[in-house]
């Protein structure tokens, strides 16, 4: 694998000054808690493992990646926070908290009023989530409707007592076109009417969420928004799809927004308007987001905190800052010396990728599911599995080189056939 030294030299040189986070009097208590949670599938060929014993947290206000390879358990994470997991999957154990809330404990019908008000989710897929055969003004009204009535109440009060205000200006013209001018009474007869047209149907709660909806899809950047609420999915491009499904996460207002690989089938330059979006609205609204992605340049863009996935466990967790600084597990350096670079030097060198493949996750590696592809793998790494331990820089790394005592047998380096001896 390359040096790692030198890629950081690379991460230096950059500005992350915005990708550290200050510590906040919020921090103390994390918006949400993620400990040492199990989601399994029970199918019929085994126990999918595909989140064993994750832990972590979210502050207010801040913005967490969840990076990993395809098929780590990035997904079934955020699925298992809004208890959307389905048979054969299942919460085996572990505690979510949001906000104080044990969401583990909660029933669906509980969850149902949960979703959407304090956290929501955007998939991977926008035409899967999107419904073919309504109107996209419709879909997203809907979620005014169903998640911001207060405010739609608000907003119809607004409007009911502007109508009441219109009416009146109505009688007095009415009563001043009586005594005017001839040149004067065309004006205000041009007056009435166009007020008349204003007042002429009885503004309903539909019609806020629908005028809503409309504002929201200009706000994020789609052109003619006021024509796009009367189109069908179907008749929108993927980066305009994508967007829609971004407006309803954002229509809930909630407290927490969970992304999930919203700009994967996107053009780079949709996907960088659409990070700015992201970026800006909450600088905006002040709500927290994970956002789940396989890259790594997403993760340093935009991200305060990061945690790396493998295999149903978090194996890297800190600030972004610190950990593209110096990235300390053999996995998240592997993943960032396989990051293509554009500078002179970069042109000569060769990717480096990760060996091996991605594990079975019915029959997991023993000890660190990371040691048939880890070129440091001792032979404890193959009976214990690390748990996360804070470095000096205050990164959580679960790694067995950082144990203190490395003395005796245990610490041997395993060769290339005892590495591969139980993989499946
Ligand atoms: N309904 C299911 N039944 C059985 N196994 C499942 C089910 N859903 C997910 N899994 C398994 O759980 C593991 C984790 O899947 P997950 O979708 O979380 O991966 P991911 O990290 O999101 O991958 P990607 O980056 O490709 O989206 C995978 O091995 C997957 O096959
Ligand atoms: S615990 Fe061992 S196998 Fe796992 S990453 Fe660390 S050195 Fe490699
Ligand atoms: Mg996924």
């Amino acid at each position: 694998m390359k040096n790692v030294k030198d890629m950081s030299k690379t991460f230096n040189n950059l500005d992350i000054s915005g990708a550290s986070q200050k510590m906040t009097k919020n921090d103390v208590k994390p918006l949400l808690i993620v400990k040492d949670l199990h989601t399994y599938f029970f199918t019929q060929e085994g126990i999918v493992k595909a989140v064993d014993g994750v832990s972590f947290t979210i502050n207010h206000d801040e913005i967490l990646g969840l990076v990993g390879e395809t098929g780590c358990g990035k997904s079934v994470t955020a699925l298992s926070l809004l208890k959307l997991i389905r048979s054969p999957g299942e919460i085996v154990s572990g505690e979510i908290f949001f906000d104080g809330i044990d969401i583990v404990e909660k029933t669906n019908e509980e969850m149902l009023k949960l979703r959407g008000n304090i956290m929501t989710m955007m998939f991977q897929d926008p035409m899967n989530s999107l419904n073919p055969v309504l109107k996209v003004g419709d879909q997203v009204s809907e979620v005014y409707l169903l998640h911001q009535m207060e405010f739609l109440k608000d907003e119809l009060q607004k409007a009911k007592e502007k109508n009441s205000k219109l009416k009146e200006n109505l009688k007095r013209m009415k009563k001043e076109l009586k005594t005017c001018s001839p040149e004067g009474a065309e004006t205000l007869k041009n007056q009435i009417n166009a007020i008349k047209q204003q007042i002429k149907f009885r503004i309903t709660i539909n019609d806020i969420a629908r005028r809503e909806a409309a504002a929201l899809l200009d706000r994020i950047g789609l052109p003619n928004a006021e024509t796009i609420v009367n189109r069908y999915p179907h008749e929108l491009s993927g980066g305009m799809r994508q967007r829609i499904m971004i407006s309803m996460g954002l229509a809930c207002n909630a407290k927490l927004l969970i992304c999930d690989e919203p700009t994967t089938a996107l053009d780079v330059t949709i996907q960088a308007q659409i990070l700015d979006m992201i970026r800006e609205l909450k600088r905006k609204l002040k709500n927290s987001v994970l956002f789940i992605t396989h890259s790594l340049g997403v993760i340093y863009e935009l991200c305060d905190r990061v945690a790396v996935m493998y295999s149903g466990n978090i194996v890297e967790y800190g600030t972004v800052q610190n950990i593209f600084k110096n990235p300390q597990h053999p996995y998240t350096q592997g993943l960032m010396t396989s990051i293509p670079r554009v500078t002179r030097e970069s042109r000569a060198q060769e990717l480096t990728i990760i060996p091996g493949m991605v594990p079975n996750l019915i029959f997991p590696p023993s000890g660190c599911r990371f040691h048939p592809r880890c070129d440091h793998a001792m032979v404890i790494c193959k009976k214990i599995r690390p748990e996360l331990h804070e470095m000096p820089n205050k990164v959580q790394v679960a790694c067995h080189l950082f144990n203190k005592d490395k003395s005796g047998e245990e610490y041997r380096k395993l060769t290339e056939e005892e590495k591969q001896e139980d993989v499946l």
